[in-house]
């Protein structure tokens, strides 16, 4: 017990008059010892205003009987109270509460939050989640896909790093050398990127690298292209910034260059495969996008995140590659690794990635280090490229079972399978509107997931179906659902 122990004190008659009736003793955390216990009770009853400045507590004897304590119970709880300042003894007359409230009385017309202006807009563009109702079958996107995670290496790298942790100080913002020279020889030899380690930053993801390079490109009066429809967590984290966005239309090559408006500061891209169409862009318009991009002096954002994720034929090589100093590629382990890692990366120029260095320090100043040295060993091990080729197979093979039986159960629609990605696209054959098509499909027990929300301000007659975690039956039943929902018209 800190400090020295509070005396005792006698009780007086009618002291107890005036005492708040329901003052009882809280009830106990897990561990707590009885005169802790005390110790909150009254310090809650002190800081919530219900024992004012000066108050005089009873007498020792009664107070412990009015709380159901022993009487050394209570003096250790006091002597505690008194070492935190909060009661002060008054000789042998008594002891009395010596701090005023924290809390004034409840006020029911609490002022709002004084938010800034990137607050407003960032709640404004919140992204739902997928959540909430169960289905018999749920195509709906985002959700994780276990079979492609390489959960023994990952583990075992992890607890291997666990065990060599030592305290040195490192301080690289852009996180381990030999991380970086594992990514840049892996997104080489992989994505036919131009990188060196110094090249790479690794972030917390790619909504992470949106962000930050959000921040330090746009402000409110500058314009950023985004494809359109496109990738609702990118497009909210660039107009939170409060910078306008444009949307560019995409077609079958993807994103229609010819489109692109005359200045820009930034465009946000899915080149290798297109959220959410899953077309990939054109040799030509790759060639017309970069001499836009070097025409006005704007920065492309190349978002790879079907890298790994190919099922029938490898994504085209990044775009950075044609164009190292216009393109900043981000990658993210957080559907192909382990999405508890929040592990990403960006490859970027090297006077961009200095000034990413220099405002690192304000944010999250420096990547988490054990995660970053696991990635390390799992990509230089060669056991994550080795992990993902049988795990496609295995999303490959359910993408062609749900194509097959879907194109059975729906003859009038038309059911591409994707190259990469983990779901169809699916246009809606006429009259169908997406909603009717939602309300149907859930009528018999399957989820969709729209693509209107992922278009600025308009309506997309389309539909997606992310299959990659479902297992064969699954698949099949969903299938014959939607055919029982959807062939009708
Ligand atoms: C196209 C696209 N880019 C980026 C992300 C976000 O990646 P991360 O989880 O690394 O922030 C997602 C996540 O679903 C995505 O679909």
């Amino acid at each position: 017990m800190a400090g020295t122990r509070i005396p005792l004190t006698r009780d007086a008659p009618g002291e107890l008059d005036g005492w708040p009736d329901d003052l009882s003793l809280a009830a106990a955390h897990p561990g707590e010892t009885r005169h802790a216990l005390v110790a909150r009770t009254l310090r809650d009853a002190v800081t919530a205003g219900r024992l004012p400045e000066g108050t005089r507590l009873p007498g020792h004897r009664r107070l412990a009987q009015r709380l159901g304590v022993s009487r050394n119970t209570l003096v250790d709880a006091l002597t505690q109270l008194h070492a935190e300042g909060y009661v002060r003894p008054r000789g042998r007359s008594g002891t009395v509460i010596s701090v005023p409230a924290l809390r004034g009385p409840a006020r029911v017309d609490a002022p709002p939050l004084p938010l800034s202006a990137w607050a407003v807009r960032a709640l404004q563009g919140q992204v739902q989640e997928a959540g909430g109702d169960t289905f018999a079958v749920d195509f709906r996107v985002g959700q994780p896909v276990p079979d492609l995670y390489p959960e023994a290496a990952w583990t075992q790298a992890l607890a291997r790093r666990a065990a060599q942790v030592t305290h040195a100080h490192a301080h690289d913002p852009l996180g381990p050398v030999e991380t970086r020279r594992a990514l840049a020889a892996y997104l080489s030899a992989e994505r036919g990127a131009r990188v060196t380690p110094d090249m790479v930053m690794l972030t917390g993801g790619t909504q992470s690298a949106l962000d930050a390079l959000a921040r330090v490109f746009l402000e409110p009066g500058r314009l950023v292209a985004a494809e359109n429809p496109t990738y609702a967590g990118a497009r909210a984290a660039l107009a939170a910034t409060g910078a306008e966005v444009t949307g560019v239309p995409v077609d079958a090559e993807g994103l229609r260059t010819d489109d692109l408006p005359a200045r820009a500061t930034l465009v946000y891209v899915t080149p290798g495969c297109q959220y959410p169409t899953a077309v990939s862009l054109s040799a030509a318009r790759r060639q017309a996008l970069i001499a836009w991009a070097t025409g006005v002096n704007a920065f492309i954002l190349e978002d790879d995140y079907a890298a790994d994720l190919h099922l029938t034929s490898r994504p085209p090589p990044v775009l950075q590659g044609l164009a190292p100093d216009r393109v900043i590629l981000l990658g993210s382990f957080s559907k192909s690794l382990a999405p508890v890692t929040r592990s990403g990366f960006l490859v970027a120029p090297p006077d961009v990635l200095r000034v990413l260095t220099g405002t690192r320090p304000l944010t999250d100043r420096l990547p988490g280090r054990l995660d970053a040295l696991a990635l390390a060993d799992v990509l230089g091990s060669g056991a994550y490229a080795r992990h993902l080729r049988r795990a496609r197979g295995v999303v490959a093979h359910r993408q062609e079972t749900l194509v097959a039986e879907l194109r059975a159960a729906l003859p009038d629609w038309t059911v591409t399978p994707v190259a990469s990605g983990l779901h169809l696209y699916l246009p809606l054959p006429a009259p169908w509107t997406e909603e009717a098509v939602l309300t149907s499909a859930a009528a018999q027990g399957v989820a969709l997931s729209p693509v209107s929300p992922l278009a600025a301000g308009g309506h997309v007659p389309a539909v997606l179906l992310g299959f990659a975690g479902l297992p064969l039956d699954l698949l099949r039943d969903g299938a014959r659902r939607l055919g029982a929902a959807l062939q009708a018209g």
